[in-house]
């Protein structure tokens, strides 16, 4: 006679689901938060008050600290410090907006459900909703002196309204923050397109991943305002668009299928991800990503988003679970680091080699890595 037992979630990723993530910089985990603490975050999403924050709750960190995600990432990744905020991404049904989105691109002319593809970690000032006149430089100092700081020239100490600084390091040679991995619990049905889903650019952290390394070794400065990554489109409608994504990455990803905006440009179609409530997906830092257009959802979308840094890069710190550039403080406080530990170098050194932080993933790294070699010779 046999008993059935429920059977637990898993705790590790099998070897399938590493590969995949090798592969495509993402993975979903069906069912990885239990219904228990799925229904308690919802609770504390339906009695949070007007302009509440609830992101920093145990209703909300217990869908990592409390459920399979976390022995999950501790074998993929490494330790990591249990997150203490979430940023809670609700995003309510609407229909497409004429308002400039951080493109500088009218919402209702951005394909895919608005889909801003973007890296993480970089500074967005609320974007001018007025078509911007003068000289590129004339708009350049406009829109960074237009910040919560007010006009402090171009300095690592400006910040935007997302608290992402303009350049992480006091030389400008960095222009992105930097962790590990981000993983998305959803909290609600998503699993028809067109829900809000977050969207990823499939494969493209192998992309990023090269794109920094070219970065690196052309003059040391990563991100925006390094090499072939200008800061700001002024081609777009509002002439003061953020470029989220460098062109030689987009361009990859551009096919005959890509849809286009108004003006010609194409767009690389990115993944919606679609998942039901308990489902998660862990992602590669490096992976190109958005939140979409919630158009055709019946109810607001509901991912609760965490960003987690391997312990290593920086074991004294505390990662607090949500901010996209640890290497700084609130508000683009500077931290303290002891002598001979230089955050930038080591953050740099992560973006340009995407799988050391992730420990459990060295042999299937290898293998995959061997089989492109043998593949391409
Ligand atoms: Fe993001």
């Amino acid at each position: 006679m046999s008993t059935e037992i429920a059977s637990d979630p898993p705790t590790t990723l099998t070897l399938d689901q590493k590969r995949s993530l090798y592969k495509d910089g993402y993975i979903v985990l069906r069912n990885a938060v239990s219904e228990k603490f799925v229904e308690a975050a919802l609770d504390r999403i339906h009695t949070a008050k007007r302009g509440e924050n609830i992101g920093g709750e145990p209703a909300m960190t217990d869908l990592i600290n409390a459920s399979s995600i976390t022995p999950i990432l501790t074998e993929a990744m490494g330790t990591f410090d249990p997150p203490v905020f979430c940023q809670v991404g609700v995003s309510k049904v609407r229909e497409p907006g004429k308002h400039f989105n951080n493109l500088g691109y009218r919402d209702k002319d951005m394909p895919y459900y608005n889909a801003e593809t973007h890296m993480d970690g970089s500074l967005t000032i609320s974007i001018p909703q007025e078509v911007q006149e003068g000289t590129e430089e004339e708009i350049y100092k406009r829109y960074i002196a237009s910040g919560p700081k007010g006009d402090l020239g171009r300095s690592p100490d400006v910040i935007g309204h997302n608290m992402g600084p303009l350049f992480d390091d006091p030389e400008m040679t960095l222009g992105l923050g930097s962790f590990t991995a981000f993983v998305f619990v959803c909290l609600n049905d998503q699993t028809v397109p067109g829900r809000g889903q977050t969207a990823l650019l499939r494969g493209a952290h192998h992309a990023t991943e090269k794109f920094f390394r070219w970065q690196y070794e052309t003059n040391g400065k990563l991100g925006p305002e390094g090499p072939g990554w200008p800061r700001l489109n002024h081609k777009a409608p509002n002439r003061c668009g953020l470029i989220y994504l460098p062109e030689a990455v987009r361009d990859q990803f551009i096919d005959e299928a890509s849809e286009s905006t108004p003006d010609g440009k194409k767009w690389p179609r990115p993944t919606q991800i679609l998942m039901d409530a308990g489902d998660a997906c862990i992602t590669m830092y490096h992976i190109p990503h958005s939140g979409t257009r919630n158009e055709l959802g019946t109810e607001s979308r509901k991912n609760m988003i965490f960003r987690i840094r391997n312990k290593k890069r920086q074991p004294d710190n505390v990662h607090n679970g949500i901010t996209d550039h640890p290497d700084r403080g609130t508000a683009g406080a500077w931290l303290e680091y002891e002598e001979g530990n230089n955050p930038w170098e080591r953050s740099k050194y992560a973006m340009c080699n995407m799988w050391d932080e992730w420990e459990g993933m060295r042999e299937v790294v290898a293998e995959e890595q061997l089989k492109e070699v043998s593949s391409a010779t």
